[in-house]
């Protein structure tokens, strides 16, 4: 999945204090092997125990093995290259075991990179240059409602959005509406058959309309299982079951609507524009819910690319990369069987060629060096064809301004293919009626149960809660039931499949997202006690105790778990992070009294220690779309 690699990156990530020790040690291990310092990693990580340092650098023993070298001299020749390099920073290191190198920081190192880190960027620099990403998201079907696979591809793709965003990057959010194929044809003429008054039109009405007219459509078994046979994924399917012979009177009045729609018929054009803004109108009431970006500049649906169909084929075919089979148009490639059809025999174009035009506006037109899908897994073979194709036609080169210079770049084009949500009996999640659910009801539901688990806390009078009008804790309840929603979403790895159960993903405990809200909430309530701010807001940080270290070291690695979560197209490494950076904070305020600490220079060091925890999980939580109400 993802981006195949993370690629060396020279420049140093601010107030990280590993970075700078990783640096030295690469250079010294590239000396001493002879070898380009972009392969000269030297593995640093967080310690696995602390009781022997703060981090530890694992590159000897692999390394040794290349070199014919035995690892713990290896090492110890890296350390003795490094000369006085890192001595300010760290205590004299060490070999041990079979060739680690433990390494321990002095506080004062430390104390250093955590206010250097407490800037208003908590330690992500922007780029140097322009760095543009183009992300498909959302991709509702109009005139259908927003399901919960829907659910998926729009907070996925929001959390990566944002990521990007955050890193300075400059982002496109491109929402592939289905507003231009068989399905919607089918609703209009269903709509125009039952003579609905579009005036009063529901998004209901549109769901009954398509269920019915594909109901009507359904007459060829045999055709059907055929398509279904070859495997060829939703949407091949939905347009070869256009084609069969036979295909019944409904199907034949939904292909000629097709037409004429495609052709400009304005009273066709004015229903299908009015179909449209009455699905979207459901979808930005859904967005706002979920906290999520999307707007109107985001939409860029199929039937915006329905003039360049025809320019796109071309290409291919002058390119020599199209061939006709049976009177349609496929892309070949070389080491699959399976083709890409691109036209079929009738003239029409598929929702692979729209993906085509769409794909090549976005590196193009839009000059995205990274493209990112986030549609689910069952259109994996899709999107891989898709991209080879563009491949292969060359139109994912582009020039990039990269210090001072025009260097060409190859845009990497990534398909972020989620799993399916299912229901506690393991199956794709459906009403009792055997319905898909509607992203509406399992909102309304999720807020339902946070509102009353909200109410209930503010019950106990030693609550921060406690005396809060019903309207602040419906407030601050809504924000629970979608934080709990969104974060079992974004907090496995995304291709998986996981139960909706709403009991655990809205639980205060364990790895949820009302836990960070909590964790967040109760340091806010502790920074309100704690007076005068300017007393703590620029104190010298001096994390001495083992657990206000663990702390410490938690904050620095915020931006290098953004980096990666953007690298990797992985929310769910925010989230592992933001579920650490809680315990270690939790376990901090266990070990280390705050507000009672007679000491007036520790008291103030740990206050401050505290405000960046609560700031950088406000930050991360921010990446996920989930607010951080200061009570709760
Ligand atoms: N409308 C499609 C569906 O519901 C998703 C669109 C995904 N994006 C794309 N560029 N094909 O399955």
């Amino acid at each position: 999945m993802g981006v195949a690699s993370c690629v060396y990156d020279p420049r140093p990530m601010t107030c990280d204090p590993a970075e700078p020790v990783a640096r030295a040690l690469r250079a010294a291990i590239a000396a001493e092997c002879g070898i380009d310092p972009a392969n000269a990693d030297p593995r640093v990580q967080p310690a696995a125990n602390p009781a022997f340092g703060d981090l530890q650098a694992n590159f000897a023993m692999a390394l040794a093995k290349q070199c014919g070298r035995n690892p713990r001299d290896l090492a110890q020749a890296v350390i003795a290259r490094l000369g006085d390099d890192l001595s300010d920073r760290c205590e004299p290191l060490q070999v041990a075991g079979p060739g680690f190198i433990n390494i321990t920081l002095r506080p004062a190192a430390l104390g250093a990179a955590l206010q250097a880190f407490d800037a208003p960027n908590l330690g992500i620099e922007p780029p140097a240059d322009t760095h543009t990403c183009a992300v498909d998201l959302c991709g509702v079907n109009v005139a259908k409602q927003m399901h919960v696979g829907h659910l998926r591809a729009t907070i996925i793709g929001d959390t990566i959005a944002r990521t990007y965003e955050r890193l300075g990057w400059r982002v496109f959010r491109q929402n592939h509406l289905g507003d231009w194929g068989l399905p919607i044809a089918m609703t209009l003429a269903s709509l125009r058959r039952r003579g609905t008054d579009l005036a009063t039109l529901t998004l209901d009405d549109l769901n009954a309309a398509y269920r019915s007219a594909q109901a009507e459509g359904r007459d060829d078994e045999a055709g059907l299982a055929a398509v279904h046979a070859c495997g060829c994924g939703p949407h091949r399917l939905a347009e070869l079951e256009a084609q069969h012979e036979g295909a019944s009177a409904a199907i034949a009045d939904a292909k000629s609507t097709l037409v004429r729609l495609q052709s400009g018929d304005a009273s066709l054009v004015r229903d299908w524009e009015r179909i449209i803004e009455v699905t979207m109108r459901e979808v930005y009431a859904a967005a706002d819910l979920l906290n999520v970006r999307l707007d109107p500049a985001s939409e860029k649906g199929e039937s915006s690319f329905r003039d360049e169909l025809a320019p796109v084929v071309e290409s291919f075919e002058r390119a020599g990369l199209a061939t006709i089979d049976q009177g349609a148009l496929v892309v070949r490639y070389p080491e699959r069987e399976r083709p890409m059809l691109i036209r079929k025999s009738d003239g029409a174009f598929l929702y692979a060629t729209t993906d085509l035009a769409a794909l090549r506006h976005r590196i193009q037109g839009l000059g995205a060096e990274r493209v990112i899908y986030c549609v689910d897994a069952r259109q994996r073979d899709h999107f891989k064809d898709v991209f080879d194709a563009v491949r292969m036609i060359g139109w994912t080169r582009l020039t990039r301004r990269r210090d001072g210079h025009d260097v060409e770049v190859e845009c990497q084009l990534v398909h972020v293919p989620f799993g399916t949500v299912l229901g506690a009996d393991k199956k794709p999640l459906k009403t009792r009626s055997g319905e898909n659910f509607t992203l509406k009801a399992l909102l309304d539901e999720a807020i339902d149960r946070g509102v009353r688990e909200v109410t209930a806390r503010a019950a106990d009078p030693a609550s921060p809660t406690h005396g809060m009008s019903a309207d602040e804790l419906h407030a601050i309840g809504q924000a629970v039931g979608i934080a709990a929603v969104k974060y079992a979403d974004l907090g496995g790895e995304v291709s998986r499949d996981y139960v909706f159960d709403l009991d655990r993903m809205v639980a205060f405990e364990g790895d949820t997202g009302p836990y960070l809200q909590y964790a967040h909430a109760r340091i806010a309530s502790m920074l309100a006690k704690a007076g005068d701010a300017a007393a703590w807001t620029d104190a010298p940080i001096d994390p001495a105790a083992p657990e206000e270290k663990a702390l410490g070291f938690a904050i620095l690695r915020y931006p290098a778990a953004v980096r990666s979560a953007a690298d990797h197209c992985a929310p769910s490494t925010i989230c592992a992070y933001l579920y650490a950076l809680a315990n270690a904070f939790n376990a901090f305020y266990q070990a280390c009294p705050v507000l009672k600490c007679d000491d007036a220079r520790v008291r103030a060091s740990r206050l401050r220690l505290a405000h960046l925890t609560r700031r950088t999980l406000a930050d991360g939580l921010s990446l996920l779309g989930i607010s951080a109400p200061s009570r709760m």
